[in-house]
C-alpha cells in the first residue's frame, strides 16, 4: 500500500491541475440548466435527434478558420459506405457548423506565461459552453437571444486551446452527463507528424512552431513521441519555438510584421537546435491554427536559416498543417457515435461568431483601439460570471474586421460560407 503522506499529496496535485480552475464554471453550468445566464446551457435543447445539430469548431479568434477550412473541403472517406478513399463528395456535404472566435480575449499563448493559466482554462471551458449552449447576442449592446443551436461535436480548432482545455472539456461533459466528442488538433497534428515522416531508419528533426503558452505544456513532444511509438518509427528529435507575436500579427493582418517574426522565431529555433545538436530539421509542424496564414513567410524564414546553417536546417523542410488530420478525425468520431447528417440540404450551412468586449459591462478596460486592455485581460480572475466583459456576436461578411478580411478571404470554401450568412430576423 502507498504510504498515507503520498497518497496526499498525489491527490493534492491532482487537484492543483486537474479541477480547480474549472469548478465553479463546471458548477455555474450544473446549476443553470435552463440556459438563460450568460456561459450557460439550455439542457432541454441539447435532447433528442442531436445527428441533425451542427458541429461546433473553435479557437481564440480567426486562425481556427482554417482547420475549418479543411474541414469543410474533406474528402478523404466515402459518405455512404464510412471507409478511407475520396467519392467525389465532400465528407461533410450535409452537416451545418458554428464557429466561435474569442478574439477579445486572444492571444491565449500568452496567459501561462503571466501566471494566468488557471483563466485561460476557464476561458477554453467558455468556448465550450458557449458552442454547446443557445444564448448569443446579435450585436455587443442588444440584449441576449436564446435561439443558437447547441452543437453535437466540439473541434477545438487551436493548439493552446487543446493544449490547456482538452482534458477539461471532455471531464466536464462527463460530470454534465453530456456525451459530445471533442476533437483536440494536437494530437491529430502529431499523428500527422507520424505519418510524414519516412521508415528510412535515420534520424530526423521535427521543428514545432507554436504559442509559448502550448510549448510550456510540451504537448506537442510528448504526442510525436507517443504517435511515432505507435506507428512503429523511431522518434524524432523535436525542437520547439514558442512565438510571442506571430500569432496577434496574422490576426491584425500586419504583413511586414509577419515577416519579421517569422525570420526571428526561425533564427531563434535555428540557433536553439544547432546548441542541441539534432539532425537537421525536415518536418515543421504549424502547432498554432494562425501559421498557416503564414505559410510562405515561414517557409521563406527556413531556406534563409538553411543558407546560414544547413547542419540546423535541412534544404527541403515539409510543413504539417494539423488540419487536415483533425478533419479526418472529426469523420471518423462522428460515424462511430452515429452522430452524422446525411442530409445534402443543409443552407446556409454554417454560423460565425467573434467574442468582442461589452460595451454594457463597467469592469472591462478598453484599449485606445476599443479591444481589451492587455493588464487587464491578465488581471481577470476565475469563477465571477457575473463578469460578461465580452459577449459572442455574429461574424458576416459586413461585420468581418477589415484587418481580417484578407486572410478570411484567402480561405475559399469559409469565405464561401460567411458570404452565405443573412442576419437572423
Ligand atoms: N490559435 C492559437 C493556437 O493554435 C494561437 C493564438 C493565440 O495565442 O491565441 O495555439
Amino acid at each position: 500500500m502507498l504510504p498515507r503522506v503520498l497518497l496526499l499529496s498525489v491527490f493534492a496535485l491532482t487537484c492543483a491541475h486537474g479541477e480547480d480552475a474549472v469548478r465553479p464554471l463546471i458548477e455555474h453550468v450544473q446549476t443553470h440548466r435552463d440556459g438563460r445566464a450568460a456561459w450557460s446551457i439550455d439542457f432541454a435543447a441539447l435532447g433528442e435527434n442531436r445527428a441533425d445539430l451542427p458541429i461546433g469548431v473553435f479557437d481564440s479568434g480567426i486562425g481556427g478558420l482554417t482547420v475549418m477550412e479543411a474541414i469543410l473541403k474533406l474528402d478523404a472517406f466515402g459518405n455512404d459506405t464510412l471507409r478511407p478513399g475520396a467519392d467525389g463528395r465532400a465528407d461533410f456535404a450535409g452537416e451545418r457548423f458554428i464557429y466561435f472566435g474569442d478574439q477579445a480575449n486572444m492571444p491565449y499563448g500568452n496567459y501561462p506565461a503571466k501566471g494566468r493559466e488557471n483563466f485561460l482554462r476557464e476561458l477554453i471551458m467558455k468556448d465550450a459552453v458557449f458552442l454547446l449552449g443557445t444564448r448569443w447576442r446579435p450585436a455587443p449592446a442588444v440584449a441576449p437571444r436564446f435561439d443558437k443551436p447547441p452543437v453535437k461535436a466540439i473541434v477545438i480548432a487551436c493548439n493552446t486551446a487543446t493544449a490547456y482545455g482538452l482534458e477539461d472539456i471532455r471531464g466536464a461533459l462527463r460530470e454534465w452527463k453530456l456525451e459530445v466528442p471533442v476533437i483536440g488538433v494536437v494530437e491529430a497534428g502529431a499523428r500527422a507528424v507520424a505519418a510524414s515522416l519516412p521508415d528510412d531508419g535515420k534520424p530526423h528533426g521535427v521543428a514545432v512552431l507554436a504559442t509559448v503558452g502550448t510549448c510550456a505544456t510540451g504537448a506537442y513532444p510528448k504526442a510525436i513521441g507517443r504517435a511515432t511509438g505507435m506507428a512503429g518509427k523511431s522518434a524524432p528529435v523535436v525542437v520547439q519555438q514558442g512565438s510571442v507575436e506571430l500569432a496577434g500579427a496574422i490576426e491584425r493582418g500586419q504583413l511586414q510584421a509577419v515577416i519579421d517574426y517569422a525570420r526571428s522565431d526561425v533564427t531563434t529555433l535555428a540557433g536553439t537546435h544547432r546548441r542541441a545538436g539534432g539532425p537537421p530539421i525536415d518536418t515543421v509542424v504549424l502547432g498554432c491554427t494562425h501559421f498557416p496564414l503564414a505559410k510562405a513567410e515561414l517557409a521563406e524564414a527556413f531556406r534563409l536559416a538553411h543558407g546560414v546553417d544547413a547542419t540546423a536546417v535541412a534544404e527541403n523542410v515539409s510543413f504539417i498543417d494539423p488540419a487536415d488530420s483533425t478533419a479526418r478525425e472529426l469523420f471518423r468520431e462522428l460515424a462511430r457515435a452515429r452522430l452524422r447528417r446525411k442530409s445534402d440540404t443543409a443552407a446556409p450551412r454554417a454560423q460565425f461568431f467573434l467574442s468582442v468586449p461589452n460595451p454594457a459591462s463597467p469592469e472591462a478596460k478598453l484599449a485606445a483601439d476599443g479591444s481589451l486592455d492587455a493588464d487587464y485581460k491578465a488581471s481577470r480572475e476565475v469563477g465571477r460570471f457575473e463578469v460578461e466583459d465580452t459577449v459572442a456576436i455574429p461574424l458576416t461578411a459586413e461585420t468581418l474586421p477589415a484587418s481580417s478580411a484578407k486572410l478570411v478571404q484567402s480561405l475559399t470554401a469559409v469565405w464561401q460560407q460567411v458570404q452565405a450568412v443573412r442576419p437572423q430576423p
